[in-house]
């Protein structure tokens, strides 16, 4: 069984103007140093990537700069929107895609978020898809049946050869924003699902199914605070997290940062 580094992400969403964003920033880089242990990336608003960026660089921080979003086209005319290479040059090396408020308030389809995913990895970017269940899901007995039907989509026509560059987060929608963390128990049976879904579903199966799906980091999101980060990635299918609203204070973000170092 490979050993998965733990990685963390702090997904800002909408949220932190310009000297709070880097202030924030830098207060975690120099808070955290040990990206030997963890892997480490924080994703503002698109307006202040390069000031964060620079103040990353800045402080030598081993922390990479992720992006929330992209259009999957190289340019051209789509007003308002942002491409994969304008997010290279300010220094993006991850991207997110398949957020639950992009699928479920934005309205994105499994199709462009299939599109995004392999646009993504194609411009050399690391991506983190993230899948999960809505609350009339899991109440309907279909939790497993969504996220490996999500990653199934998502990771449709992946290389394995760019497999190493994909991370998965499993963030239930009842659980985001909500102070609702899925149990531990919960989160390691959906991890276990959905690592099979990359096992036998993305690839078929055999040595080479089985060893893609082992190292494939998954990601738990939703309500994760300083207080029960550890108990989440002390599950064995559990790689990490993608952290919204503990992200933005210095001091929570890093202690869930600390929990997933101590993770073995
Ligand atoms: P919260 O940590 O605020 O629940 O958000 C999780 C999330 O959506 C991260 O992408």
């Amino acid at each position: 069984m490979p050993t998965r580094k733990p990685f963390v992400g702090g997904n800002w969403k909408m949220n932190q103007h310009g000297a709070e964003a880097v202030a924030l920033a830098e207060a975690v880089a120099k808070k955290f140093t040990a990206t030997d242990k963890v892997d480490v990336a924080v994703f503002p608003a698109f307006p202040y990537l390069a000031p964060v960026g620079q103040a990353l660089a800045k402080a030598g921080s081993g922390i990479k700069l992720g992006a929330q979003d992209f259009y999957v086209e190289p340019n051209g005319a789509f007003t308002g929107e942002v491409s994969l290479s304008m997010l290279k040059d300010v220094g993006v090396k991850v991207v997110l895609v398949g957020h639950s408020e992009r699928r479920h308030v934005i309205g994105e389809t499994d199709v462009l978020i299939n599109r995004k995913v392999r646009a993504a990895l194609d411009g050399g970017f690391e991506v983190i898809l993230c899948v999960g269940e809505k609350l009339e899901q899991r109440e309907a007995g279909m939790t497993d049946c969504v996220n490996m039907a999500q990653t199934l989509y998502g990771l449709g026509g992946v290389k394995p050869e760019q497999m190493a560059r994909i991370t998965i987060a499993y963030e239930p929608v009842w659980a985001i924003g909500t102070g609702k963390n899925a149990t531990p128990i919960d989160a390691q049976s959906a991890h276990w699902r959905i690592r099979d879904a990359v096992k036998y579903g993305v690839f078929t199966g055999g040595e080479k199914g089985e060893s893609i799906g082992n190292a494939v980091r998954i990601q738990y999101g939703g309500s994760v605070k300083g207080s029960n980060a550890a108990e989440l990635f002390a599950q064995p299918d559990v790689d990490g997290g993608l952290i919204g609203g503990a992200s933005l204070k210095a001091d929570e973000f890093v202690a869930i940062l600390d929990a997933a170092a101590k993770k073995q």
